[in-house]
């Protein structure tokens, strides 16, 4: 396991320097300081950076090239990176990749601003990708067009699914299909949206375009579900942002919602309790952790996780061989075997 885990860090580091100066370049220019440092501050902390490696692997896959999507991959990261300097606002979470939270070290109000000054500049650079010399001739207009709106729509999505989540909260009648759609907006969507951008910047037709969402759809599923269940196994400085906080906000994770349908009514009672009160302590943690065991919630989520992930392998035969298919085959595992 980790080996390909590592196979995987290392084909994300090979174009994150790149994608890192386009980023970099674009948001050299705002004002006033304190807004820059804020706006840089996560891009520099260190992410994974799966996101915008996928849409470059992608547009590689299909056979595009790489210079073509560089910047609407540094726009996705861009998008991810504002969505998260809001969702720790949201969820009051202190820690993101390693570091102090925007807003906890410029306070709320400065990151609101960053996050939207993220946002803007996302759009900016797909508008501008033609003025470094791609390689791309007139087909270009029709193509940034297309990153453009799927780009938009993620946006849409990414705020749809944060209110749904938000507003599960406390609601303990949440089904799981209700929950899949929560997540396939919140999380799921940008990363469809990453792997659409490079298909469609690397000149795939429609049906390939479209497999390609797919394929990102299902592993952004996965990744979320991992993402739930490493909230309430793993440690902080593993994961770089705070553990257990899913149970602390009382969130509906397909642990809980898998749990919430199976327990008995006393279970049900006890893990309600637990989700109700705000200041959970390492020992409620865990005994949340010994309801989902019980009802094999745990065992469940990854079962479901897997399925998609398999799914998503599927779709990947619609390309050539190559060794960027490849890199996205193993990315697809990877989603369920990381550990951070
Ligand atoms: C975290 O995403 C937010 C979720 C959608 C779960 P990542 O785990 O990709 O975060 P970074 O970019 O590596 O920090
Ligand atoms: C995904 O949900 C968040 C975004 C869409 C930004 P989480 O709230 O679970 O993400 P983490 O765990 O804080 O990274
Ligand atoms: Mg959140
Ligand atoms: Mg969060
Ligand atoms: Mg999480």
């Amino acid at each position: 396991m980790g080996n390909s885990n590592n196979e995987v860090m290392e084909v994300l580091e090979r174009y994150s320097q790149e994608i890192n100066n386009e980023i970099e370049k674009v948001l050299s220019t705002i004002e006033p300081v304190s807004l820059k440092k804020a706006s840089i501050h996560l891009t520099k902390a260190g992410g994974k950076m799966l996101r915008p490696a996928l849409t470059v692997l992608v547009s590689e896959a299909v056979g595009g090239d790489k210079k073509d999507a560089i910047k609407s991959a540094a726009a996705i990261e861009l998008i991810h990176t504002f969505s998260l300097i809001h969702d720790d606002i949201m969820d009051q979470d202190d820690m993101r990749r390693g570091m102090p939270s925007v807003h906890k070290l410029w306070g709320e109000p400065v990151a609101i601003l960053a996050g939207d000054t993220l946002f803007s500049k996302a759009f900016e650079l797909v508008i501008n990708t033609k003025v470094d010399g791609t390689s791309l001739g007139n087909e270009s207009f029709e193509r940034i067009n297309q990153t453009l709106a799927t780009v938009a729509d993620a946006c849409v999505k990414i705020c749809e699914g944060q209110a749904f989540d938000m507003g599960f909260e406390g609601n303990f009648d949440v089904k799981e299909d209700e929950y899949i759609d929560m997540i396939f907006k919140k999380t799921a969507a940008l990363i469809a949206a990453a792997t659409e951008a490079g298909a469609i910047m690397g000149g795939a037709d429609e049906k390939i375009v479209s497999a390609m969402y797919d394929y990102g759809k299902l592993i952004g599923l996965a990744f979320q579900i991992q993402d739930d269940y490493l909230d309430v196994v793993s440690d902080e400085k593993s994961l770089g942002k705070p553990v257990g906080s899913d149970i602390t906000e009382g969130k509906m994770t397909l642990l809980v919602v898998k749990s919430l349908a199976e327990a008995n009514d006393k279970d049900k009672k006890r893990l309600i309790e637990i989700l109700k009160f705000s200041d959970t302590s390492p020992e409620n943690v865990s005994e949340a952790i010994d309801i989902f065991e019980k009802y094999g919630s745990i065992k469940y989520a990854y079962d479901v996780a897997m399925g998609n992930v398999e799914n998503a392998k599927q779709l990947l035969e619609i390309l050539d061989d190559s060794e960027a298919k490849q890199a996205l085959s193993l990315i697809a595992d990877f989603v369920v075997k990381r550990q951070n």
